[in-house]
């Protein structure tokens, strides 16, 4: 608003200006070197007063500025007040290497004919903290001219860049009823493209034109973003927890984040290094499930939230419909706001975190899955269930009510195979015999 009255100001004076020279000139021809000698002066004058009132708007600019960041602060300590109290005492100095900050971060929205991410598009302007650090990259394929319109409702505060190849794909025969998950890695090659090849940022944080993100969606990948580029075993970070039900998760931990073997995607963040090695070679369709093979992966991990910071509305999706009934509708993202970057996070790297983990989940006590469902031995706040092949693995899974699927030997969420989650209000690790020693790619 400000910046926007600044330009009026200075425009309205050269107006000004521009206007009485021309009076002055055209009434008083008579004498040229006078008159020269005072527009000269005036001109001067003018000048140096635009110079003192844009010293002040700019002041005032900067005054604006520093209140916004004030009343931003405030919010979020407002916020913070219902945060559990052991948050708090978590607070403390960071021993993760700092970087310059503000790094910009963009947010690509993955858009094709979805007028209702007006919604998707609300929350992020709603929630980011600044407009400069977080842009909004909106890419749309498919041509669909009502979604058009709405991205194009929001002016600047979104750049809008459409997919330019609309062209049929060649599908094979059996494949077309997956003709969309084609359409879909083309577009997502070439909107990473865009950000990384012709905008050449750092990172990037994609999310799809349906998701809710939450309050802190941005403070989380702002903490997250120097423990992706510091650890070389992490290859992204994930907003999302594919066992996120409400009942499964510790709704008193919002601030807990692990490691996962499995590539979560919905709201995650990419570095251009990744994606630089991945663009090559980037598939003609199921770009994620491609992503989750081990010639991708490499044996990389992801950082996963316990409670989600996105969820998705959006039931008549590609793949969704049933899935959202079954499943989606019912993980649902957080909404207190954790302060993360205040939070020491490096307990989530690698030569932190393995050892410990290992030891926790092996040395909680093994119980059978008829007693943990039926609630046996409650004392016990940590418990474990073994699984010793692929059928066990998918048939626990089914009874406990997790995801049951694999790819390419890694269930949803896993870490070193343990899948960790909550039930009847405890912990609870579904997890390989302890002599684990890796993934069975073979297991689908
Ligand atoms: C024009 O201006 C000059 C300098 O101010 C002055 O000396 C001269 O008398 C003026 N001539 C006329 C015709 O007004
Ligand atoms: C991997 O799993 C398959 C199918 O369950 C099994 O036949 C095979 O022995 C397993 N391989 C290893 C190395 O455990």
């Amino acid at each position: 608003m400000r910046r926007r009255s600044l330009t009026y100001f200075l425009l309205a004076v050269f107006l000004t200006w521009n206007g009485m020279t021309y009076i002055f000139l055209s009434t008083r021809p008579a004498n040229k070197s006078r008159a020269v000698e005072k527009i000269q002066k005036r001109l001067n004058d003018l000048n140096s007063m635009i110079k003192k009132q844009a010293a002040i708007q700019i002041s005032l600019l900067g005054h604006l500025g520093e209140l916004k960041q004030q009343q931003f602060d405030y919010r979020r300590r407002q916020i913070d007040i219902p945060i559990v109290e052991s948050i708090k005492q978590q607070i403390q100095k960071s021993t993760l290497p700092r970087h310059d900050l503000p790094v910009v971060l963009p947010v690509l929205v993955i858009a094709c004919n979805r007028p209702a991410i007006k919604r998707c598009l609300d929350q992020l302007i709603e929630h980011r903290p600044s407009e400069t650090q977080f842009p909004i990259i909106v890419s749309q394929d498919c041509g669909h001219a009502p979604t058009a319109k709405v991205i194009q409702s929001y002016g600047t505060k979104v750049k809008h860049i459409t997919h330019p190849d609309l062209s049929t794909i060649e599908v094979p025969g059996k494949l077309r009823k997956f003709r969309g998950y084609f359409n879909i890695a083309r577009h997502y090659r070439w909107a990473l493209e865009q950000v990384f090849m012709v905008e050449k940022h750092k990172a990037v944080i994609i999310v799809e034109d349906d998701l809710d993100i939450s309050p802190d969606f941005f403070e989380y990948f702002s903490a997250t973003f120097p423990l992706l580029l510091s650890d070389p075993t992490l290859w992204c970070v994930s907003a999302w927890n594919d066992n996120g039900k409400t009942s499964m998760v510790d709704a008193d931990k919002p601030q807990l984040l692990y490691r996962t073997d499995f590539f979560p995607g919905l709201g995650w963040m990419l570095t251009r290094e990744t994606f630089l090695e991945l663009q090559p070679k980037w598939p003609k369709t199921f770009w994620d499930d491609w992503m989750r093979h081990p010639d991708q992966r490499r044996d990389r991990t992801c950082i996963r939230p316990e409670i989600p910071r996105t969820s998705t509305f959006g039931r008549i999706g590609i793949s969704k419909g049933q899935f959202f009934d079954k499943h989606l509708k019912y993980i649902k993202k957080n909404e207190k706001f954790v302060p993360f970057t205040k939070l020491d996070l490096s307990y989530l790297k690698k030569e932190n975190y393995d050892e410990k983990f290992v030891q926790t989940v092996y040395s909680a006590p093994l119980m059978s899955v008829s007693q943990v469902v039926s609630g046996a031995r409650p004392e016990e706040t940590a418990v474990r269930i073994q699984y010793d092949d692929k059928m066990s693995y998918k048939v626990l899974s089914k009874k406990l009510g997790l995801m049951d699927d694999l790819k390419s030997g890694v269930g949803r969420v896993s870490y070193r195979g343990v899948i960790t989650f909550m039930y009847n209000g405890r912990r609870v690790y579904l997890a390989p015999p302890a002599t684990w020693s890796g993934y069975n790619t073979s297991w689908n």
